[in-house]
C-alpha cells in the first residue's frame, strides 16, 4: 500500500463493481477490496481506512447491517461511509443517511461526480480531524493555564500571610522592647538598693524613690505585655482563619476590629486612617477568614492605587443589615476608578501597575471569596475624583 495516499475500502459483493471503482480511484488513492460485510469490517479494523464505499444489497449481511456494526465500534465509527448502490429510491437514501452514512451515490453514476464527492468528503474529514486536534490542544492549554492561575492565587494568599506575619512581628517589637528595657532597669535599681542595704547606706528617700520606680516600671511592663497579648490574640484570630476552613458564628464588629489591629502597622506606615462602623451586636455565621482577606486587599488597593503620594486618606468600612442580608461597604476618598476600568477590575491579572510588579489578582481573589465563600455578590462604584466604593452583600447565615 502506498503510505502517503489516503486509503479507501470498497465493500461490494460484485466483482465487476469492485473492479470498476478500483479502476476509477486507484490513481489518487490506495484501495482495499472486500467482498462482503464481515470481511469489510475486519479490514476496516485492521487498516483504519480514510473512507469506506459500501454496497447495500449483499449476501450474508447487507450494507445497512454492515454500517450498524461500523458505527457501533468506536475504533472505526468515525470513518466516513458512503453508500454506493443500485437502490435509487428516496427512502433507501433516507435509511442510509439515517444510519450514519456521510453520502449516498446511486448507480449508474457519473465517474467525475463520484471522484468529486469522495474528494470533498475526505477534505472535510481532514478539516474535522484538524479542528478536533486543535480543540483538544486548546483545551489542554486552557486547563494548564487555569492550573497555573490557581497556583498563583494560592501563592498570593501566602504572600498576604507572610506580610501579616512581618507586620505583627514589627508591631510586637515595640511593647516587647519596652518590657525588656524596663525589666533590666528594674534589675539595675534593685541591685543598687540591695548593695546600699548590705552596706547600711540605704536612706529613706532612696528607698521611697525605689518603690516609686518599681511601681512605674511594673505598670509599664504590664501594659506592654497586655498590648503584646492583644496583638497576638488578634493575629491568632485572623491568621488561623486564613485556611478559610472553619465556618462559625462570630461578632462581625469585633472581628473587623481585630483585622484592623493586625493591619495596624501597615495602616500607621501609610499615614491613612481606617474607620469601622458596624452594629455592635451583629453576629453572623460565615467564614471569618474570608473577611480578613477581603479587607486586607481593599486596604492595600486603596493605599497603592487611590492616593498616589498623598497621605491622610480616609477609608471607611460601613456595615448594615438589610432583611436577612448584611451589606458591607468599603470606601476610600482617593482618585476613584473610571467607568472604563470599572468593568475590568475583577478580572484575573488585570492591573494598572504591572510595571510596579503587581499581579492584578487582589480583586479577583476578593470577587471569588465573596461569591464562593460568603455566598454573596459584590459591585464597585468607581466615583472618579471622589473615591472608589465596593459594596458586598451576603446572607447573615450560610
Ligand atoms: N481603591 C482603588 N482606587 C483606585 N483604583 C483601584 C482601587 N482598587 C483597585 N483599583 C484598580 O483596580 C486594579 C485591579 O486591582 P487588583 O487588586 O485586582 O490588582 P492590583 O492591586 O493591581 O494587583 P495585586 O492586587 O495583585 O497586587 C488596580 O490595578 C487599580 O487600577
Ligand atoms: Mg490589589
Amino acid at each position: 500500500m502506498d503510505e502517503k495516499k489516503q486509503v479507501i475500502l470498497i465493500i461490494d459483493d460484485s466483482e465487476i463493481n469492485r473492479a470498476l471503482l478500483n479502476h476509477l480511484l486507484m490513481g489518487e488513492y490506495s484501495i482495499l477490496l472486500a467482498n462482503d460485510g464481515y470481511q469489510g469490517v475486519e479490514m476496516a479494523l485492521k487498516h483504519l481506512p480514510d473512507l469506506i464505499l459500501l454496497d447495500i444489497l449483499m449476501p450474508n449481511i447487507d450494507g445497512y447491517e454492515t454500517i450498524k456494526i461500523i458505527k457501533n465500534n468506536e475504533l472505526i465509527s468515525k470513518i466516513p461511509v458512503v453508500f454506493i448502490s443500485g437502490l435509487d429510491s428516496v427512502e433507501d437514501e433516507r435509511i442510509g443517511l439515517d444510519l450514519g452514512a456521510t453520502d449516498y451515490i446511486s448507480r449508474p453514476f457519473a465517474p467525475p461526480i463520484v471522484i468529486a464527492r469522495i474528494r470533498n468528503i475526505l477534505i472535510s474529514v481532514k478539516q474535522r480531524d484538524l479542528v478536533e486536534k486543535q480543540t483538544k490542544e486548546l483545551k489542554e492549554a486552557y486547563e494548564s493555564l487555569k492550573h497555573s492561575q490557581n497556583q498563583l492565587i494560592e501563592a498570593e494568599k501566602f504572600i498576604y500571610l507572610g506580610e501579616l506575619v512581618a507586620g505583627v512581628a514589627h508591631e510586637l517589637n515595640t511593647p516587647i522592647g519596652i518590657g525588656v528595657t524596663t525589666a533590666s532597669h528594674l534589675r539595675d535599681v534593685t541591685n543598687k538598693i540591695s548593695d546600699a542595704f548590705s552596706n547600711n547606706t540605704l536612706k529613706k528617700s532612696k528607698f521611697d524613690h525605689y518603690v516609686k520606680s518599681i511601681n512605674d516600671s511594673s505598670n509599664l511592663i504590664l501594659s506592654s505585655l497586655q498590648r503584646s497579648s492583644e496583638l497576638i490574640k488578634s493575629f491568632k484570630l485572623v491568621a488561623a482563619d486564613q485556611g478559610l476552613s472553619e465556618k462559625k458564628s462570630f461578632n462581625l464588629n469585633d472581628y473587623l476590629n481585630s483585622i484592623l489591629t493586625v493591619l495596624n502597622p501597615e495602616i500607621k506606615k501609610s499615614g491613612h486612617i481606617v474607620n469601622v462602623k458596624c452594629p455592635e451586636q451583629l453576629c453572623i455565621t460565615n467564614y471569618p477568614g474570608a473577611f480578613s482577606s477581603i479587607i486586607a486587599n481593599f486596604f492595600m488597593n486603596s493605599q497603592k492605587h487611590a492616593y498616589k503620594d498623598r497621605t491622610k486618606g480616609e477609608m471607611n468600612i460601613i456595615v448594615s443589615e438589610e432583611d436577612q442580608d448584611v451589606v458591607l461597604i468599603f470606601k476610600d476618598n482617593g482618585q476613584g476608578i473610571t467607568s472604563a476600568l470599572e468593568k475590568k477590575i475583577f478580572e484575573p491579572f488585570f492591573t494598572t501597575k504591572r510595571n510596579e510588579g503587581r499581579a492584578g489578582l487582589g480583586l479577583h481573589i476578593v470577587y471569588n471569596t465573596v461569591v464562593n465563600i460568603l455566598k454573596g455578590n459584590i459591585r464597585c462604584e468607581g466615583n472618579p475624583g471622589k473615591g472608589a466604593q465596593f459594596i458586598i452583600r451576603f446572607p447573615n447565615k450560610i
